[in-house]
């Protein structure tokens, strides 16, 4: 290195580490200790010299964490408690319906009336917030309920949620609510992205979407988040006696609580909140989407449980869909991984309140087209309820055009020209040809990479084409095969793209197996029954020597599934695409968590610095033996494993008289209670 090349790196080398402590600082400590003035000067200063001596720059320099760096992951987070997901009703008799399953499950006579505590259903995001010992230490988005994305830094730039508790609050606590963008934040956010010429956001929701997950906190900032609090996950304790109260306590401890949740003394009241809800809709500076209408006692609440992810003791009312008219430009058909032709009309662009811009709509088969006759010029009444995808709800026949015909699906596959079969009494007609249909292999790649599935970033559908079209990749196992070598010929490809791309596919091969059962992309089998095969099947091998009954014999898989999985493992393509998996070393495997419940009843705590495997993992490795892991000590604590440097817990433990573990101790403890 020349003698300009060492100062510059010297100078880089200080400016970065400048740069990193004035972030922990105002995000993490939320003590700036420069001014942004101070903080915008070093930064340009970094930039220039990182160009400028390109040989200097480093991956993990504060340059690269904003705009155009490639967006690297946030760190799973595990749940202490899962985050449950609501049932919808969408009208007073589904209300009914359920007050009336809630009180055949609790023993109760039709004639007594529940209490409920039914609350404004913020439309935003699910997160949870760790506090540990009254300081707000991780929060984290929901995910599939059971893990999701760490995004603490972003999470204090939301001014509203507490950085400590007061005494009163337990030691370990997780509460959970909704970040949320107000419809001025959100207006004037578009106003100046408009300006900018950058995309505009559909509604607040998206635009709050975007804001969590920033990688660059001081963009979240810069969108002013707010939140509302209503739910606690795991804790260590203190548990109030009903919802309302709950809500009341998170109050006091400074969380922004919704104003407008009511208790109810029986199903009626609820339904005339429900009534009175739109107009109260209408004075809010937020989006709500319907109420959450939840059992009030929680002893109730335990007893009711969940089905699945799903409380028994809680739904959620969604308001009616938001309808708009528009005309349809054109139907095209798009070819699923399964072969399965959908009919999609393309519309004019319309705005249905209160701000999701809809310019296609499902209409979902040949039977749904003839019911509602919809062709290509009409006008039509269009819908999206909930979450669900748009649709068309009708035709306004007044305006048809007069040369209109009818829409007939095409008998031939629109990708590959194959002729599509529609069995008996099916709805759904299909392109048979498996392996040779184009848009079936691009579909089913897509599936492969997608987030549920191998979560590989940086192959979005245009990148899955390209590696399709230059015959680098035949399917989603091809793609373990690739060296950068391979992508670097490729248009708009770069060398750090490249390697990105290749650290991702890398990075996914430690998918947790019921990923890979989902990627695979078997008919029938989506995320929850991927999540039962692989806790019941433990390896992708073991699921291929499954014969119909050994999976019909799971809980909840039905010979349906079981028929499309032996189909499945039966066919030549599959052979050579787990052949493929398998060389490339992707083959995950899980511990079955019904081989035992040796811990069951017992809590452990770790705490140190632990060297034989995270804390996630060890925590982890509890729940798969059926006991509990916690994050702080009580006398209720079975166990505490002390790892390096273990402070205050294991005080704790050693007043309380709880006792402690070395981390080899609790690994031969582990062992033990796996191997029989
Ligand atoms: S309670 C089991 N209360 O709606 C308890 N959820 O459709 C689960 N939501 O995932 C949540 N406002 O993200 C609850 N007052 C409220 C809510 C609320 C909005 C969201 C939440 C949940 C989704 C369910």
């Amino acid at each position: 290195m020349s003698e300009e090349q060492i100062a510059a790196s010297n100078r880089a080398a200080e400016l970065r580490e400048r740069l990193i402590r004035a972030n922990i600082d105002y995000f993490s400590l939320d003590k700036p200790t420069i001014a942004d003035s101070e903080y915008d000067a070093m930064m340009r200063e970094l930039t220039d010299l990182e160009q400028r001596f390109p040989e200097i720059a480093t991956d993990d320099s504060p340059t690269q964490r904003v705009g155009t760096a490639p967006v690297r992951g946030f760190s799973p987070h595990t749940h202490r408690v899962p985050m449950l997901s609501l049932g919808n009703a969408f009208n007073e008799s589904e209300i009914r319906a359920f007050d009336g399953r809630v009180k055949r499950f609790l023993g109760l006579d039709a004639g007594v009336a529940v209490e409920y505590c039914a609350e404004l259903k913020i439309d935003g995001l699910a997160v949870s917030l760790t506090y540990q010992d009254r300081a707000l230490v991780t929060a984290a988005t929901r995910g599939d309920g059971g893990t999701g994305e760490e995004i603490t830094a972003n999470i204090r730039t939301v001014s509203s949620v507490p950085r400590t508790l007061p005494a009163d609050a337990p030691d370990f606590i997780e509460v959970r609510g909704e970040i949320y963008m107000t419809h001025a934040e959100f207006a004037r956010i578009n106003a100046e992205r408009e300006t900018t010429g950058e995309a505009t956001f559909a509604n607040p929701r998206n635009a709050a979407a975007g804001g969590l997950r920033q990688l660059d906190p001081r963009v979240t900032a810069s969108r002013n988040l707010a939140g509302f609090f209503y739910a606690i996950g795991g804790n260590s304790g203190g548990v109030p006696a009903t919802q309302t109260a709950l809500l009341e306590m998170l109050r006091s401890w400074g969380f922004p609580v919704i104003r407008d949740y009511r208790l109810c003394k029986s199903i009626d009241k609820v339904i005339a909140f429900v009534d009175e809800a739109p107009s109260i809709k209408e004075t809010l500076p937020f989006d709500i989407d319907g109420i959450v209408i939840k059992v009030n006692a929680i002893a109730l609440q335990n007893d009711l449980g969940s089905v699945g992810r799903t409380p028994r003791w809680a739904i959620a009312y969604k308001f009616p869909a938001q309808q708009g008219r528009t005309r349809i430009i054109d139907i095209i058909v798009q070819v699923g991984r399964t072969g399965a032709l959908t009919p999609v009309a393309l519309v004019e662009p319309v705005v249905l309140p209160p701000s999701s811009t809809v310019q296609r709509a499902t209409l979902h088969n040949q039977d749904e087209i003839d019911r509602k006759d919809v062709r290509i010029g009409d006008t039509v009444l269009i819908q999206k309820a909930g979450d669900v995808i748009p649709e068309i709800v009708s035709v306004v026949l007044s305006e048809r055009p007069e040369a209109s015909e009818p829409f007939r699906m095409p008998e031939s596959c629109p990708a590959c020209g194959e002729a599509v079969v529609r069995p008996e009494g099916e709805a759904v007609a299909r392109c048979p040809n498996k392996s040779g249909c184009p848009a079936q292999q691009a579909q089913r790649v897509l599936h492969f990479v997608s987030r549920a599935a191998m979560d590989i970033e940086g192959l979005g559908d245009e990148r899955v084409l390209q590696l399709l079209d230059a015959g680098l990749i035949r399917d989603g196992a091809d793609l373990y095969a690739l060296k950068k070598e391979n992508l670097l010929p490729l248009d708009r490809m770069g060398d750090k793209l490249a390697s990105n791309i290749i650290d991702a596919i890398e990075g996914s091969k430690r998918r947790p197996l019921s990923r890979l059962v989902y990627a695979l992309g078997i008919r029938h089998v989506g995320e929850h029954v991927a999540d039962l095969l692989a806790a019941q099947f433990g390896g992708i091998d073991a699921l291929r020597n499954a014969t119909i009954s050994d999976l019909a014999n799971v809980h909840e898989i039905g010979p349906a599934i079981s028929e499309s999985i032996v189909a499945f493992f039966a066919s030549s393509e599959t052979d050579e695409l787990l052949r493929k998996l398998a060389d490339a070393g992707v083959d995950p495997r899980t511990v079955n968590v019904a081989v035992s419940n040796k811990l069951a009843g017992q809590t452990f705590v770790f705490t140190g610095a632990l060297k034989l495997s995270t804390r996630e993992a060890a925590e982890q490795r509890v729940r798969e033996l059926g006991g509990r892991a916690s994050g702080s000590v009580s006398k209720l604590t079975s166990f505490v494993v002390a790892g390096e440097n273990a402070g205050s817990k294991l005080d704790k433990a050693r007043t309380l008289g709880v006792r402690v573990l070395t981390e080899e101790e609790w690994q031969a403890m582990s062992v033990d209670a796996t191997s029989d």
